[in-house]
């Protein structure tokens, strides 16, 4: 890889990065994080990958998803039980219904860092700089909050390590037992005609695991069932490079702050920002839209994946409900003449934002549309629609509207740092919804 180092990026101009005022102090804290230990291990960056590649081959199906900005205030245990939970619900539903690995990759344990489109916002007369997530600024409307401090990426990186904790112990030993299944429901839930409808087929499932037992089948290890992968968009570059290590085996440098890594739409014409993915081991994704250019597309793929070697690179499709099918087709026909490797996956979540009285909301609706026609053009076009990208949590919000959640109840409890998210039940409608997807297009 030439030329290139995790501190290469510094050369380039970049886009959506802080305004850090004190230099000697951010250095000192990316030295502090440069010491601590990695995340994430370069033997599990490529498990990840290898599955990946099984995506390439049609084997099986990512199921990505989480909040859009994680939250130091709103952290806790039960968060992100729930959210494991509700993540492992939906891959029975959709294991079932494709007979495929579900990976599941989680939109968390780092994922702090949000582009914006604005730098300022504007309240009452007032101008402040724009919130860009708890690992750089606060939230509250006041200069102060709003300024951009170096030690917030160490309060992420200690909240991302206990977060990464739970979930491994959980996919580890707690929650990987088939007995368990049925119980995977959100309490608050519980009654609810999706949670009856999920206890039914987990029961089912249970009870034909418990069949295959009697006839001698060892089913004592879960084998990959619980396995979690984790990610977010790699937007911070001074934390993303203060987490690289070499790996002691192949003495590749993998970004250890997280197994998957993406780039954002806006950050897709950021010269660092490329510069630097290009050079890490770990899987990468690209958030395409209606404005990425198909020519610069493949240049990207040229540089980001020179090999083209399947696994490596993700394109997630995020052009909305009104966009996909004039600008879709033309990408993949694109791909498909130079023949790039890439797995597609569809974020239905990014296109589709709209407000309501000075709310963000989505349309559950809108978010379905996408997803059908992103199926539905891939079999046309004659590729694998890899898997799904959304934004989710296991907490009862009220932040889309449809299913339970109506233009009236919006307000009850919306509670997102960022982009609005699903619910648990409509996280399950849409598994259910896509489940039917794979029964007619086995
Ligand atoms: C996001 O995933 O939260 C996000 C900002 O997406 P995009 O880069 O696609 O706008
Ligand atoms: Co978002």
């Amino acid at each position: 890889m030439s030329n290139w180092s995790p501190a290469s990026w510094r050369r380039y101009p970049i886009k959506q990065s802080p305004n850090y005022k004190n230099t000697q102090y951010l250095y000192n804290t990316e030295e502090t994080l440069a010491s601590y230990p990695p995340l994430v291990f370069a033997k599990e960056v490529d498990l990840l990958k290898d599955k990946l590649k099984q995506v390439a081959q049609r084997k099986a199906f990512v199921l990505q998803g989480g909040d859009c900005a994680e939250s130091f205030a709103r952290f806790s245990a039960s968060s992100i039980r729930d959210f494991y939970k509700l993540i492992l619900q939906m891959s029975i539903i959709l294991g079932f219904a494709s007979g495929k690995e579900i990976i599941k990759i989680g939109r968390i344990a780092g994922q702090f860092a949000k582009p914006r489109s604005q730098e300022f916002e504007e309240r009452d007369g007032q101008s402040l700089p724009s919130f860009r997530g708890d690992m750089i600024n606060a939230s509250e409307f006041d200069s102060k909050s709003r300024e951009h401090d170096p030690q917030r990426m160490i309060q992420a990186y200690h909240q991302s390590v206990a977060t990464l904790n739970l979930l491994r112990a959980f996919s580890k030993g707690g929650m990987a037992d088939f007995h368990l299944f049925p119980q995977y429901n959100l309490e608050f839930a519980n009654t609810h005609p999706l949670s009856k409808r999920y206890k039914q087929l987990a029961n089912h499932i249970s009870r034909a695991f418990a069949f295959a037992q009697s006839c001698g089948i060892n089913l004592q290890s879960m084998g990959n069932f619980c396995e979690f992968f984790i990610s977010h968009e790699a937007l911070l570059l001074n934390y993303e490079e203060a987490l690289c290590r070499k790996d002691s085996l192949s003495g590749e440098i993998y970004d250890c702050s997280s197994h998957f890594l993406w780039i954002g739409e806006r950050t897709l014409s950021s010269p660092a920002h490329i510069e630097f993915i290009r050079g890490i081991q770990n899987p990468k994704g690209l958030k395409i839209s209606s404005r990425t250019s198909p020519d610069d597309l493949l240049k990207l793929l040229d540089i980001l994946n020179p090999q083209n070697l399947q696994g490596e690179v993700a394109l997630i499709v995020r052009m909305g409900k009104d966009n996909i099918q004039t600008y879709f087709p033309t990408i993949v026909e694109k791909i498909k003449q130079y023949g790039k490797e890439v797995i597609w996956l569809s974020d239905p979540m990014h296109g589709n934002t709209t407000t309501s009285q000075g709310l963000k909301t989505r349309q559950f609706e809108s978010i379905l549309e996408e997803l059908r026609h992103f199926f539905a053009l891939s079999l046309d076009l004659g590729i694998y629609a890899g898997g799904i990208h959304l934004e989710m949590t296991g907490e009862n919000v009220t932040e889309c509207i449809g299913g339970s959640v109506t233009q009236e109840a919006l307000y009850q409890n919306y509670i997102t740092q960022c982009d609005p998210r699903l619910n648990a039940t409509q996280s399950l409608e849409l598994a259910f919804w896509l489940s039917e997807v794979f029964q007619n297009n086995p």
